[in-house]
């Protein structure tokens, strides 16, 4: 067969977590129950409001047509409201937002369109695999940073600003997978570096509205109110449980925006028009739901946080997200090794830390996405699985 390749494409290394799915669909066909706290697809539906408004739009004619490649107006000002609302900024439609294929797609087509080949960036270690990805496919070099613990993380960032020319800082809190926070004075810092050293900030802000007690995560953009220097990636996804909705945005310096509206102009043709508009409507009117969805979140993150407590494992503590971050006892160190025989004798699927950059060894996350009476589950068979690996 005559091979068509991309080199890059082809060197990117299996996705590591897709041998533990490989294990997992073929321990499910043999009918083994596997609770999958894994991958972190939301479970709980999307509110009724928003599919109704997605059935209405889908109705009428005029909404089959392309839609606009930035976003519907509407959809764009109930953003823009909704920072004014949340988190004191504020944006203009036309100039500070357009709507993504979710953040993921947003993230990636951003550094497109910002990035040149070579430019150095600066990327948290562990981190979503998008973040060490999308550079790449970008052509652009990336600096990575240990952000296990992300107390001196803006004096390493600052070593690095010396050392070598950096075009942009991708960072994202609530933080997938470590489930850490900042505070907005962690922003302010950062915005100040910003102002010294001339670099895009980009946060991707996937977790802003899975949040616990009121702790609203802070917004990069209420540190930078001019956006000078400032992008973050807002999404519906896990907020509004609209995962497969494909809906996210990027938000705020002007001439970065206008960089990848540009990009995606060439590209696609924005969104099916009703789910624009069934989104504006989720903006405009749901701001209780992802409490409530958060709420759920929480009350499965303690029944996993209390056993794993016990079984001498050390947890993250945070107040957002929709996942739990780990230590693994002192027996264990390879996260991989653990999360393949866990699944293959306590029927559990989590994710290896390692899976999340080199950082990440010695770790797993387990997603909040089962009920609470199969989480429960999932901890009796963690607690066998001890009693006869220890
Ligand atoms: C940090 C982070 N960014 C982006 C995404 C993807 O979000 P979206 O569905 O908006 O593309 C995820 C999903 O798990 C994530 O954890």
């Amino acid at each position: 067969m005559t091979e068509f390749k991309n080199k890059l494409i082809n060197d990117f290394p299996e996705y590591l977590f897709n041998e533990i799915n490989t294990m997992k669909v073929a321990a499910r066909q043999k009918g083994r129950d596997i609770i999958d706290l894994g991958y972190g697809n939301p479970d709980l539906p999307s509110h009724p409001l928003v599919v109704e408004k997605l059935i209405e739009a889908a109705q009428l004619k005029k909404n089959h047509k392309y839609s606009v490649s930035k976003g519907i107006f509407g959809l764009r000002k109930a953003v823009s409201d909704k920072y004014r609302r949340i988190y004191n900024v504020h944006l203009d439609p036309n100039k500070n937002i357009v709507n993504t294929i979710g953040s993921k797609e947003g993230l990636t087509h951003l550094l497109l369109s910002v990035l040149d080949v070579g430019d150095n960036i600066v990327v948290q270690n562990p981190s979503y695999p998008i973040h060490h990805y999308a550079p790449l496919i970008a052509r652009a070099n990336t600096i990575k940073i240990d952000s296990i613990n992300t107390d001196n993380f803006l004096i390493k960032l600052e070593k690095e600003l010396k050392n070598s020319f950096i075009k942009a800082v991708l960072v994202s809190f609530p933080h997938n997978p470590t489930t850490s926070t900042v505070t907005q004075d962690f922003y302010d810092k950062l915005v100040e570096l910003a102002n010294k050293y001339e670099f895009l900030i980009i946060n991707d802000f996937a977790y802003s509205d899975v949040y616990f007690e009121n702790q609203v995560p802070p917004s990069l953009l209420t540190s930078d109110p001019e956006l000078k220097y400032s992008v973050e990636l807002y999404s519906l996804t896990k907020g509004y449980s609209m995962a497969g909705w494909r809906v996210g945005f990027a938000i705020g310096n002007e001439s970065a925006i206008n960089s990848l509206t540009k990009l995606k102009s060439y590209i696609d043709y924005g969104t099916f028009q009703p789910i624009q508009i069934a989104s504006t409507v989720a903006l405009n009117e749901l701001d209780e739901f992802p409490k409530e969805l958060s709420q759920v979140y929480q009350e499965r993150r303690e029944i996993i946080v209390t056993t794993l407590t016990e079984l001498d494992f050390i947890v993250q503590e945070s107040k957002a997200t929709m996942f739990v971050w780990a230590k693994l006892p002192e027996k264990f160190s390879d996260s991989y090794e653990f999360s393949k025989k866990l699944l293959d004798e306590a029927n559990v699927a989590v994710s290896p830390g390692v899976g999340f950059g080199t950082a990440g060894e010695g770790y797993i996350r387990l997603a909040l996405v089962e009920n609470k009476h199969r989480i429960r589950q999932a901890m009796k068979n963690l607690i066998k699985f001890f009693d006869s690996n220890v």
